[in-house]
Protein backbone atom coordinates (compact mmCIF):
# COMPACT_ATOMS: atom_id res chain seq x y z
CA UNK A 1 0.00 0.00 0.00
CA UNK A 2 1.59 3.37 -0.70
CA UNK A 3 2.46 5.49 1.99
CA UNK A 4 1.42 9.54 3.14
CA UNK A 5 4.40 10.22 2.27
CA UNK A 6 4.49 8.84 -1.23
CA UNK A 7 0.78 9.88 -1.84
CA UNK A 8 1.69 13.07 -1.13
CA UNK A 9 4.67 13.25 -3.18
CA UNK A 10 2.60 12.11 -5.99
CA UNK A 11 0.12 15.22 -5.88
CA UNK A 12 1.11 18.05 -7.97
CA UNK A 13 -0.94 20.80 -9.67
CA UNK A 14 -2.26 19.68 -12.73
CA UNK A 15 -3.44 21.77 -15.29
CA UNK A 16 -3.77 19.37 -18.28
CA UNK A 17 -6.77 17.10 -18.19
CA UNK A 18 -8.20 14.71 -20.52
CA UNK A 19 -11.61 14.80 -21.69
CA UNK A 20 -12.84 11.73 -19.61
CA UNK A 21 -15.61 12.82 -17.13
CA UNK A 22 -15.02 11.49 -13.72
CA UNK A 23 -16.69 8.93 -12.46
CA UNK A 24 -20.35 9.73 -9.71
CA UNK A 25 -18.93 6.69 -7.62
CA UNK A 26 -15.08 8.64 -7.34
CA UNK A 27 -16.69 11.68 -7.05
CA UNK A 28 -18.47 11.29 -4.10
CA UNK A 29 -15.73 9.34 -2.49
CA UNK A 30 -13.57 12.53 -3.00
CA UNK A 31 -16.61 14.90 -0.98
CA UNK A 32 -16.77 12.08 1.38
CA UNK A 33 -12.83 12.41 2.50
CA UNK A 34 -13.60 16.20 2.36
CA UNK A 35 -16.70 15.98 4.73
CA UNK A 36 -14.75 14.10 7.25
CA UNK A 37 -12.20 16.71 7.57
CA UNK A 38 -11.67 18.40 10.83
CA UNK A 39 -12.20 21.67 11.21
CA UNK A 40 -11.49 24.31 14.33
CA UNK A 41 -14.25 23.48 17.21
CA UNK A 42 -15.89 21.20 14.50
CA UNK A 43 -17.75 23.75 13.63
CA UNK A 44 -17.40 22.78 9.59
CA UNK A 45 -18.05 26.63 8.02
CA UNK A 46 -17.97 25.28 4.24
CA UNK A 47 -19.89 24.41 1.28
CA UNK A 48 -18.33 22.64 -1.35
CA UNK A 49 -19.91 23.72 -4.70
CA UNK A 50 -20.03 20.82 -7.51
CA UNK A 51 -19.69 22.68 -10.91
CA UNK A 52 -20.38 20.18 -14.18
CA UNK A 53 -23.39 21.92 -15.76
CA UNK A 54 -22.23 23.50 -18.77
CA UNK A 55 -23.58 27.12 -18.36
CA UNK A 56 -22.25 27.85 -14.77
CA UNK A 57 -19.07 26.36 -15.43
CA UNK A 58 -18.53 28.64 -18.18
CA UNK A 59 -19.39 31.41 -15.86
CA UNK A 60 -16.56 30.09 -13.34
CA UNK A 61 -14.15 29.59 -15.85
CA UNK A 62 -14.41 33.37 -16.86
CA UNK A 63 -13.55 34.22 -13.00
CA UNK A 64 -10.00 32.32 -13.81
CA UNK A 65 -8.90 33.28 -17.23
CA UNK A 66 -6.59 29.87 -18.38
CA UNK A 67 -7.66 27.94 -21.39
CA UNK A 68 -6.44 24.76 -19.23
CA UNK A 69 -9.28 25.30 -17.22
CA UNK A 70 -11.78 24.31 -19.47
CA UNK A 71 -10.47 21.11 -20.10
CA UNK A 72 -11.37 19.73 -16.59
CA UNK A 73 -14.70 18.20 -16.28
CA UNK A 74 -15.74 19.58 -12.67
CA UNK A 75 -14.34 22.65 -10.83
CA UNK A 76 -15.08 22.60 -7.09
CA UNK A 77 -16.35 26.10 -5.52
CA UNK A 78 -15.11 26.06 -2.11
CA UNK A 79 -17.29 28.27 -0.15
CA UNK A 80 -16.53 29.56 3.20
CA UNK A 81 -19.29 30.73 5.53
CA UNK A 82 -18.02 33.47 7.98
CA UNK A 83 -21.15 33.30 10.07
CA UNK A 84 -20.28 29.73 11.26
CA UNK A 85 -16.47 29.95 11.63
CA UNK A 86 -14.94 29.49 15.02
CA UNK A 87 -12.95 32.71 16.36
CA UNK A 88 -10.36 32.95 18.60
CA UNK A 89 -10.63 34.92 21.54
CA UNK A 90 -8.58 37.80 19.63
CA UNK A 91 -11.50 37.64 16.95
CA UNK A 92 -9.45 36.00 14.32
CA UNK A 93 -11.87 33.94 12.09
CA UNK A 94 -10.52 29.98 11.27
CA UNK A 95 -12.62 29.84 8.01
CA UNK A 96 -9.79 30.02 5.68
CA UNK A 97 -8.27 27.62 7.73
CA UNK A 98 -11.06 25.10 7.42
CA UNK A 99 -11.15 25.33 3.76
CA UNK A 100 -7.75 24.88 3.16
CA UNK A 101 -7.72 21.16 5.49
CA UNK A 102 -10.99 20.05 3.24
CA UNK A 103 -9.55 21.26 0.03
CA UNK A 104 -6.21 19.16 0.70
CA UNK A 105 -8.19 16.60 2.12
CA UNK A 106 -10.20 16.17 -1.35
CA UNK A 107 -7.04 16.92 -3.12
CA UNK A 108 -5.00 14.48 -2.28
CA UNK A 109 -7.74 11.74 -2.20
CA UNK A 110 -8.01 13.17 -6.05
CA UNK A 111 -4.60 11.75 -6.70
CA UNK A 112 -5.38 8.31 -4.64
CA UNK A 113 -8.00 7.70 -7.31
CA UNK A 114 -5.71 8.50 -10.46
CA UNK A 115 -7.41 12.00 -10.73
CA UNK A 116 -5.65 15.20 -10.88
CA UNK A 117 -6.56 18.71 -8.85
CA UNK A 118 -4.53 22.32 -8.72
CA UNK A 119 -5.34 24.87 -6.61
CA UNK A 120 -6.82 27.77 -7.41
CA UNK A 121 -7.39 31.34 -5.70
CA UNK A 122 -6.14 33.74 -8.08
CA UNK A 123 -9.75 33.72 -9.62
CA UNK A 124 -12.15 37.24 -9.68
CA UNK A 125 -14.32 36.78 -6.23
CA UNK A 126 -16.73 39.28 -7.28
CA UNK A 127 -17.61 37.86 -10.74
CA UNK A 128 -17.51 34.46 -8.74
CA UNK A 129 -20.02 35.84 -6.41
CA UNK A 130 -22.28 37.16 -9.28
CA UNK A 131 -21.89 34.11 -11.20
CA UNK A 132 -22.97 32.29 -8.13
CA UNK A 133 -25.33 34.60 -6.90
CA UNK A 134 -24.11 34.34 -3.64
CA UNK A 135 -25.34 36.35 -0.21
CA UNK A 136 -22.73 38.28 1.91
CA UNK A 137 -21.74 35.47 4.20
CA UNK A 138 -20.65 33.12 1.92
CA UNK A 139 -16.96 33.58 0.34
CA UNK A 140 -15.48 31.67 -2.32
CA UNK A 141 -12.62 30.79 -0.86
CA UNK A 142 -11.05 28.20 -3.41
CA UNK A 143 -11.47 26.15 -6.50
CA UNK A 144 -9.81 23.01 -7.44
CA UNK A 145 -10.37 21.86 -10.72
CA UNK A 146 -10.82 18.09 -11.18
CA UNK A 147 -10.47 15.57 -13.72
CA UNK A 148 -7.65 12.81 -14.87
CA UNK A 149 -4.53 14.45 -16.36
CA UNK A 150 -3.45 14.10 -19.62
CA UNK A 151 -0.26 13.83 -19.49
CA UNK A 152 2.04 13.02 -16.27
CA UNK A 153 4.79 15.40 -17.63
CA UNK A 154 2.68 18.08 -16.50
CA UNK A 155 4.42 18.66 -13.49
CA UNK A 156 6.07 22.19 -13.22
CA UNK A 157 9.53 22.79 -12.19
CA UNK A 158 7.74 24.41 -8.80
CA UNK A 159 6.40 20.83 -7.70
CA UNK A 160 10.22 19.67 -6.79
CA UNK A 161 10.99 22.83 -5.77
CA UNK A 162 10.52 22.60 -1.70
CA UNK A 163 12.68 24.52 1.22
CA UNK A 164 14.92 21.74 2.78
CA UNK A 165 13.80 20.61 6.25
CA UNK A 166 16.80 22.80 7.75
CA UNK A 167 14.37 26.51 6.94
CA UNK A 168 11.55 25.59 7.63
CA UNK A 169 11.87 23.17 10.80
CA UNK A 170 13.13 24.08 13.91
CA UNK A 171 12.87 21.93 17.65
CA UNK A 172 12.88 23.31 20.60
CA UNK A 173 14.20 26.61 20.62
CA UNK A 174 13.08 29.20 18.76
C1 LIG B 1 -3.72 28.25 -1.64
C2 LIG B 1 -3.21 27.96 -3.04
C3 LIG B 1 -3.59 28.75 -4.08
C4 LIG B 1 -3.18 28.46 -5.39
N1 LIG B 1 -3.66 29.20 -6.44
C5 LIG B 1 -3.31 28.87 -7.70
C6 LIG B 1 -3.87 29.55 -8.80
O1 LIG B 1 -4.67 30.47 -8.66
N2 LIG B 1 -3.48 29.16 -10.05
C7 LIG B 1 -2.62 28.12 -10.27
O2 LIG B 1 -2.33 27.80 -11.43
N3 LIG B 1 -2.06 27.45 -9.22
C8 LIG B 1 -2.39 27.80 -7.96
N4 LIG B 1 -1.87 27.10 -6.90
C9 LIG B 1 -0.94 25.99 -7.15
C10 LIG B 1 0.50 26.34 -6.70
O3 LIG B 1 1.10 27.21 -7.64
C11 LIG B 1 1.29 25.02 -6.58
O4 LIG B 1 0.68 24.22 -5.60
C12 LIG B 1 2.76 25.24 -6.18
O5 LIG B 1 3.44 25.97 -7.19
C13 LIG B 1 3.49 23.92 -5.99
O6 LIG B 1 3.38 23.10 -7.14
P1 LIG B 1 2.70 21.66 -7.06
O7 LIG B 1 1.28 21.83 -6.57
O8 LIG B 1 2.74 21.14 -8.48
O9 LIG B 1 3.51 20.81 -6.11
C14 LIG B 1 -2.28 27.38 -5.61
C15 LIG B 1 -1.90 26.58 -4.53
C16 LIG B 1 -2.37 26.85 -3.27
C17 LIG B 1 -1.98 25.93 -2.14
Amino acid sequence: MESFLELAKKRYSVRNYLLKPVEEEKLNYLLECGRVAPSAANYQPWLIHVVRDHDLKKKIEETYNREWLKQAPVILVFLGDHRKGWRRSDGKDHTDIDIGIIADHISLAATEQGLGTCWICNFDPAKCRQAMNLPDYLEPIAYLSLGYPSDLTDQTSRHLKRKSSEEIIKFDQF
